[in-house]
C-alpha cells in the first residue's frame, strides 16, 4: 500500500497586518490581521507527502534541496501535530490503517523564485499541513487545520482558505486554541479584486520577519498604540467594507495599515527598513494616481521588504499597469487578458511625482487575482 498525496496551497498578502506574538513557541499573535488569497493559477506551493513503513526518519525537501527537520523547530511541530491527528483519528476508527507511526517524505515546490523575495512560507507550510491531512484522510475543517499551519508561520494560517481571510488573535494563551483562521467572504464574493505584484530589485537580506517582530515586541511604544486603539476597529471596518464591496474604503483601510506596520517596523529599536526608494516611488505614484478620482481605485501594501502588491478592480488594473511601466520602462513585458500592457500616464496625472528609473529597479509586473483555498492534486 502506498500512502500518499499531494496538494497545492495560495500565497496571501495580508492588508491588516500581522507584526508581533505574545507567544512565540505557539506562534499567537499581539493583533488579528486579514488578507487576500492570491490565485495558484499564478503563485502557488505543491506538496508531495507519503507515509511508509520503511523510511527511518522524517524528511522534507524543499525546491529540491534537503531541509533538516531540527527536533521541536517548526517544522517538526507541524508534522508532529498531524500525527498526532491521525493517532487521533485511528483510536476513533479501529477500520483505518495504522500509519500515524510511519515516518514520512515530503516534497515541496514553489512555482515562483525565491530570489522574486516573495515570502513562501505562508504558502508552503499551509500545503504542508493540508498535504498530511489528505494523507491521513482527516476530517478536520480547513478552520482546524490552520491552527497547526500557524505553528508553522504566522501567516500561514491564512492560506488554508481561499478569498478574504481573518486571523484572529484569540485569547487562549495557555493552549491558543482559538487563534485561528476565518473566511470572511470567499473568492466568489468579489471576483473583480485583482492585485498586481512590482517586484521590486533588491541585494540586500533584510531581517527576518520573526526576528523583527520579537525586536518590535519589545522596543517599540507604537506598537502598544496600534494594537490597542488601532487594529480593532479597522478589523472591523475593512471587513464591512469587504462584504458591501465598497473598494474605496477597503483600499484606503489596506494603504493606511501598511503604512502603520513600516511606521512601527521605524519605531523598533534599532530600527528596521523593509521599503526602499522604488517602495516609496510606488506609493508617490499610487498617491497621485488615486487623487484623479473622487474614490482610491487602488491600493498599495508592503510585507516585509520591497515589493509592492496592488490591490486593484477589474477595470482599473491596465491603467495602473501601464502607469507603473511608464515610470519602470526597464520592467519585464507583462499581458493582461492576453494583451501585452504599454506604458502610459492617465489623463491629468502630474508626472514630477517620481523620476522615471534606470534598469532593474523593478524586475516585473505579476498580474493575479483573488483564488481558492488548498487544492487536492492528487490523493491515494
Ligand atoms: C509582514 O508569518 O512570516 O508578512 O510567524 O514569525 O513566521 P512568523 O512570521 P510571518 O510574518 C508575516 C508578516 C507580514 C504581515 C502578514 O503577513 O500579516
Amino acid at each position: 500500500n502506498v500512502y500518499q498525496a499531494t496538494t497545492s496551497a495560495p500565497v496571501n498578502i495580508a492588508c491588516i497586518k500581522y507584526w508581533g506574538k505574545r507567544n512565540e513557541s505557539l506562534i499567537l499573535p499581539t493583533n488579528s490581521s486579514l488578507s487576500v488569497t492570491l490565485s495558484q493559477d499564478n503563485l502557488r506551493s505543491t506538496t508531495t507527502a507519503r507515509a511508509d513503513p520503511s523510511f527511518t526518519t522524517d524528511r522534507l525537501w524543499l525546491n529540491g534541496k534537503e531541509d533538516i527537520i531540527k527536533p521541536g523547530g517548526r517544522l517538526h511541530t507541524c508534522i508532529t501535530e498531524m500525527k498526532r491527528l491521525r493517532a487521533e483519528f485511528e483510536a476513533a476508527n479501529p477500520d483505518q490503517p495504522k500509519i500515524a507511526s510511519f515516518n514520512v517524505h515530503i516534497c515541496s515546490f514553489n512555482n515562483f523564485p525565491t530570489a522574486a523575495g516573495l515570502a513562501s512560507s505562508a504558502s508552503g507550510f499551509a500545503a504542508l499541513v493540508y498535504a498530511l491531512s489528505r494523507l491521513y484522510v482527516l476530517p478536520h475543517s480547513p478552520e482546524d487545520l490552520s491552527l497547526i499551519a500557524r505553528r508553522g508561520s504566522g501567516s500561514a494560517c491564512r492560506s488554508l482558505f481561499g478569498g478574504f481571510v481573518a486571523w484572529d488573535m484569540g485569547s487562549d494563551d495557555a493552549t491558543g486554541s482559538d487563534s485561528k483562521a476565518r473566511q470572511v467572504a470567499p473568492e466568489s464574493h468579489w471576483p473583480e479584486m485583482e492585485a498586481l505584484i512590482c517586484v521590486v530589485n533588491d541585494a540586500k537580506k533584510g531581517t527576518s520577519s520573526t526576528s523583527g517582530m520579537q525586536r518590535t515586541v519589545v522596543t517599540s511604544a507604537l506598537l502598544q498604540h496600534r494594537i490597542s486603539e488601532v487594529v480593532p476597529s479597522r478589523m472591523a471596518e475593512i471587513e464591512r467594507a469587504i462584504a458591501d464591496k465598497r473598494f474605496g474604503d477597503f483600499a484606503e483601510i489596506t494603504m493606511r495599515d501598511s503604512n502603520q506596520f513600516h511606521a512601527v517596523a521605524l519605531d523598533t529599536y534599532p530600527p528596521i527598513f523593509y521599503m526602499n526608494d522604488v517602495s516609496r516611488a510606488i506609493i508617490a505614484i499610487i498617491t497621485e494616481y488615486n487623487r484623479l478620482s473622487e474614490q482610491p481605485k487602488a491600493a498599495y501594501t508592503y510585507d516585509a521588504g520591497p515589493n509592492a502588491v496592488i490591490y486593484a478592480l477589474t477595470p482599473n488594473v491596465r491603467e495602473i499597469a501601464q502607469l507603473v511601466l511608464y515610470y519602470f520602462p526597464q520592467a519585464e513585458k507583462v499581458f493582461i487578458g492576453g494583451k501585452e500592457v504599454e506604458a502610459a500616464l492617465p489623463e491629468g496625472f502630474n508626472e514630477a511625482v517620481a523620476k522615471r528609473w534606470e534598469v532593474g529597479a523593478v524586475k516585473g509586473l505579476i498580474h493575479t487575482r483573488v483564488g481558492d483555498g488548498p487544492r487536492v492534486l492528487s490523493d491515494r
